[in-house]
C-alpha cells in the first residue's frame, strides 16, 4: 500500500500546504494539508474537496487515477472554505457530477457560490448511497464545529471520513499515524482541539458517542494525518479534551510594564512549583494566543495578571482573554493578579473576563501598589497555595 492508499480502491487526493502560517489567527507552525478522498466505485466518489487555490492540484491528483468525466459524486462534508473553496473549479471541470451535502451545507454553498448549475442530492443522519461495492453513510454532527457538520462512513472499509473532527494542521510526507512521530501528531491535534473546537463541548461530545458507536478502523479526518493504528489513542485524548478534563496542572499568563505583575507571577510559579504541581508560566506578550489557548485546555487553575493601564488592563492581555473567552473552557478554577500606580483596573478588568468565564474565582483579586513588596510577595504565595488546592483536586 503507498502513502496515499488509504483502504482498497480509497485515495487520498488531497493538498499539502507546507507554508500556511496563519489559518484564521491560529498560527499553523507546522504547515497544514486539505484532505481530499476518491473512493473508486461504480460510482466513482469524491469526499471533500481542497481549499480554493489549491483546485487544480486537486484535480491532477483525482487524475492519476480516473479521467475527470468518470467522476460521479462529490460529498461536501462542511461549507467552510477550505474544503469547499474548489468545489467552483471541480464542478466546472465535471459538470456530471452530483453533489451529496446536507440541507444546511447546501444553504451555506449557495452564500458562497453561485451553485444554480449545480447537481445537488440533500442526504440527513442516517441515509445511506450505494456506490457499487461500497455504500456511503451519512452522519451529521451540527456544530461540530459548523451547523453543517457532517462526517461520511465507508462501512466496508470500516473507515469515517471525519472532516475537520481529529484533524491536526500539520504538513508532512506520510499520510498516516504510523508515518510520523506519534508525540508530535497527538500534540497538533491537541492544538487543533483547543484553538477549533473547545467551545462546541456538547456538539463534540454527540458527534464523539456517534462516531464510538460506529466502531471505525480507520478515521481520515480533512486535515493531517489520518489515524489507523492509533484510533484508540486519538479517540481516547478527545474522550478527555471535550470535557475539558482537568490535569494537575496550574497555567499563569501574564503581562507586565515595569516587573512587578512579572515578579508576582514568578512568586506564584514558585509556590506551586514547589508543592510538586506542575505549572506553565506563560509571557502573553512572548506567547501566540493558539499555545497560550492549548496549555489552558487542561489547566485545573489559570491565573491571570496585568498591570493597570489607562484604568484598565494591557492589550495583549485583553487578547488572550477575548480569544479564551470565545473558546469557552469549562471547569476551571483562578483568579486575577497585576500591579496598579495610582489609578486601580487592571486585575479587576481581568477578574471580569473571568467571571464570564464563569470561573470558579478563588479570591478577590491579587493586586500590589507600583511595586510588590515583601508583604506583597507573602500574599502571592499564600494565593499561590489556592492554585495548587485547586490542582491537587482533581489529581
Ligand atoms: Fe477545516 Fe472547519 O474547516
Amino acid at each position: 500500500m503507498n502513502e496515499t492508499q488509504v483502504a482498497d480502491r480509497v485515495n487520498w487526493v488531497g493538498y499539502v500546504d507546507w507554508s500556511i502560517r496563519d489559518f484564521h489567527g491560529y498560527e499553523t507552525t507546522r504547515g497544514s494539508s486539505y484532505n481530499a478522498y476518491l473512493i473508486q466505485d461504480e460510482k466513482n466518489t469524491l469526499i471533500d474537496t481542497v481549499k480554493g487555490p489549491y483546485a487544480d492540484d486537486l484535480l491532477r491528483n483525482i487524475q492519476r487515477h480516473i479521467t475527470l468525466d468518470k467522476l460521479d459524486y462529490i460529498v461536501c462534508n462542511h461549507a467552510e472554505p477550505d474544503h469547499s473553496g474548489a468545489l467552483p473549479v471541480v464542478m466546472a471541470s465535471c459538470p456530471q457530477v452530483e453533489l451529496i451535502c446536507d440541507a444546511k451545507c447546501k444553504a451555506t454553498l449557495e452564500r458562497y457560490y453561485d451553485i444554480r448549475h449545480w447537481k445537488i442530492r440533500v442526504v440527513k443522519s442516517g441515509d445511506s448511497i450505494s456506490i457499487g461495492a461500497y455504500s456511503l453513510q451519512f452522519l451529521e454532527t451540527p456544530m461540530a464545529h459548523w451547523p453543517e457538520s457532517m462526517a461520511t462512513y465507508l462501512p466496508e472499509c470500516k473507515l469515517l471520513f471525519s472532516m475537520d473532527a481529529f484533524g491536526q494542521h500539520y504538513a508532512t510526507s506520510g499520510r498516516f499515524d504510523d508515518s510520523v512521530p506519534l508525540a508530535v501528531v497527538l500534540e497538533e491535534a491537541k492544538i487543533y482541539y483547543a484553538n477549533i473546537l473547545m467551545c462546541y463541548e456538547r456538539p463534540v461530545n454527540n458527534a464523539l458517542d456517534a462516531v464510538k458507536s460506529l466502531a471505525p478502523e480507520i478515521l481520515a479526518p480533512s486535515h493531517g494525518i489520518i489515524w489507523r493504528t492509533q484510533v484508540d489513542k486519538i479517540l481516547s485524548a478527545y474522550a478527555d479534551w471535550s470535557v475539558c478534563k482537568a490535569d494537575r496542572k496550574v497555567v499563569i499568563l501574564y503581562d507586565t510594564m515595569w516587573q512587578s505583575t512579572a515578579k508576582m507571577a514568578h512568586t506564584l510559579y514558585e509556590t506551586v512549583v514547589d508543592s510538586g504541581v506542575q505549572c506553565k508560566l506563560i509571557s502573553i506578550r512572548a506567547t501566540h494566543i493558539t499555545d497560550i489557548v492549548t496549555e489552558c485546555l487542561d489547566a485545573a487553575a489559570i491565573a491571570v495578571g496585568s498591570p493597570t493601564l489607562n484604568q484598565t488592563l494591557m492589550p495583549q492581555v485583553a487578547a488572550a482573554l477575548t480569544y479564551l473567552m470565545g473558546l469557552k473552557p469549562s471547569g476551571k478554577s483562578g483568579f486575577a493578579f497585576g500591579s496598579y500606580g495610582w489609578g486601580k483596573g487592571g486585575p479587576e478588568a481581568v477578574n471580569e473576563y473571568l467571571e464570564k468565564m464563569k470561573f470558579n474565582i478563588l479570591r478577590e483579586p491579587l493586586k500590589c501598589q507600583y511595586a510588590p513588596d515583601e508583604q506583597a510577595l507573602a500574599a502571592c504565595r499564600e494565593a499561590g497555595g489556592l492554585l495548587v488546592k485547586a490542582a491537587e483536586l482533581v489529581g
